[in-house]
């Protein structure tokens, strides 16, 4: 199929590459995510370019009229890159693969467009524009790409055995994609994909993070992630999600299906924020339910202490898919460690006092943690969720009275170290702590207002008991 596309390519990089073949005898074409986002009316933020040529030379040139300075070159893969004001530009020699069994680094070998395009993953992936000056626009579709987006299908160019051996990445790519874009998976891949799931241990960690972040930065995320499961991957790729899936029954009481609903929460809560780690919050937030679940004749299941010890396995977790184990990750700890709190007051009366605690504990991410927990009520019975959306609301207005009333979210007492060591001149020592500590309590115990006169006057009050005395001040 043909098509102009001329109007799409405005871009400098294009024009250039337009003029600057006018001389020569070899080819250059936009390709890939471009051409498919282009397609899908979407826009892209890299312009792959394929040429039929020294792709390496070509890049060094263009990059020359266009006056970017650093060109990085892989010499062993035939590509080149560079960024040209807020996209990133890479180059590729078109090539004929052929990769080794046990690892994706291929070994290239120059081939023409169509031989590249053999050698691409999907087949809307593999859509080219020729940027040629005499047929600058022309659509290149060998394996209907078009249509496939038309119809929303993830199929591959060349059989997907051989497509997927050459590349197990690639299996995780077509279900991101499916989960993207909200596509199908054509059946012979999918049972490819079950066939050689174990291959996706050759696959770097990093590499798959990246796809894992993707399916959960999805609009509905969970159909990635059940199709993880459904194609065997989610077992090398995830354990511990795969461990919260079933159900158990022991005297015709069951527990919920723990990874049906942790993708509940996940959709749940990519409704209303695309906020990554807030998203892995999510997915998270039951994963000790295995490692806590008893069953009690009394009161059936619990899951006791499964947010703590979910909060703990959070750094292991993030550590072994090479995530930063940084203030995301303690971000992802916290709300993991909370999640079960503001549903807790929810169902208990509502005082003043814990609100201030649980203010005091989320600081600054107590929206974040309204959210997981409101995106956490699940329960099949529409009268029950109706019930806990509406006590939930009310919490949700407590805690916006309290926080105007009391600025608890990131409070600090009123009176600090320094100043308890000034008035009753001492150094750092235990009762230091124990001042402050108390000041904190009778502020979230609501005894004393969060106000610098009520800590001042306390503060002197317990200095009396534990029997400092009160420096004199000369004036
Ligand atoms: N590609 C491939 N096999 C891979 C990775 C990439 O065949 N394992 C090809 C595809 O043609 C793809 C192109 O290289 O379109 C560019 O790859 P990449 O930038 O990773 O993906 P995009 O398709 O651009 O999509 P996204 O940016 O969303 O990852």
């Amino acid at each position: 199929m043909y098509e102009d596309f001329t109007a799409h390519l405005s871009h400098p990089v294009f024009k250039v590459i337009k003029k600057y073949l006018e001389d020569k005898d070899y080819s250059a074409f936009v390709i890939g995510g471009f051409v498919r986002d282009l397609l899908r009316e979407n826009k892209s933020k890299d312009i792959d370019i394929v040429v039929d040529g020294d792709a390496l030379e070509f890049a060094k040139d263009i990059a020359q009229i266009l006056r970017v300075k650093k060109v990085s070159v892989f010499k062993n893969f035939g590509t080149a890159h560079f960024r040209y004001k807020d996209i990133d530009v890479e180059f590729v020699t078109a090539r004929k693969e052929s990769y080794s069994k046990d690892s994706r680094k291929p070994m290239v070998k120059q081939g023409t467009l169509k031989d590249d395009q053999y050698r691409r993953d999907f087949t809307i992936n593999a859509l080219a524009i020729d940027l040629g000056p005499h047929s600058f626009g022309t659509l290149v579709d060998p394996f209907n790409g078009v249509s496939d987006i038309k119809i929303g299908l993830i199929k591959t160019p060349l059989d997907p055995s051989e497509t997927f051996s050459d590349d197990p990445l690639r299996m995780l790519r077509a279900i991101r994609f499916a989960s993207q874009l909200d596509f199908k998976i054509d059946i012979s891949c999918l049972k490819s994909i079950k066939e050689q799931s174990e291959r996706i241990k050759i696959i770097s960690r990093e590499r798959i993070t990246d796809e894992i972040n993707k399916i959960l930065l999805s609009p509905e995320p969970s159909r990635g992630f059940k199709l993880l499961k459904s194609t065997g991957l989610l077992q090398y790729i995830f354990p511990e999600l795969l461990e919260l899936s079933g159900i158990e029954t022991i005297n015709g009481k069951s527990h919920k299906d723990n990874f049906l609903h942790t993708l509940q929460v996940v959709d749940n809560i990519s409704k209303s924020s695309d906020h990554l780690w807030l998203r892995w919050a999510a997915l998270l937030h039951d994963i000790a339910k295995p490692a806590t679940k008893r069953f009690d004749k009394k009161v059936g299941w619990t899951f006791h202490g499964h947010e703590e010890l979910g909060s703990k396995m959070v750094p292991r977790i993030f550590k072994s898919h090479r995530l930063p184990l940084d203030a995301k990750m303690k971000y992802v700890q916290k709300l993991v460690r909370l999640h079960l709190r503001p549903i807790a007051l929810v169902k208990g009366s509502v005082t003043d006092t814990a609100i201030r605690r649980l203010l005091n504990e989320a600081g600054e991410d107590i929206d974040d943690l309204m959210l997981l927990c409101n995106a956490d009520i699940t329960s099949k019975n529409e009268f029950k969720v109706k019930r806990y959306q509406e006590n939930f609301k009310m919490v949700s207005e407590k805690l916006q009275l309290v926080e105007e009333k009391d600025k608890i979210r990131n409070f600090q007492p009123p009176v600090n170290g320094e100043e308890i060591m000034k008035t009753f001149d001492i150094g750092p020592c235990y009762e230091v702590g124990v001042i402050k500590g108390k000041i904190k309590e009778a502020i979230l115990e609501g005894e004393i207002s969060n106000s610098y006169q009520e800590a001042k006057e306390l503060m002197l009050n317990i200095g009396k008991e534990l029997g400092l005395k009160e420096k004199e001040t000369h004036n």
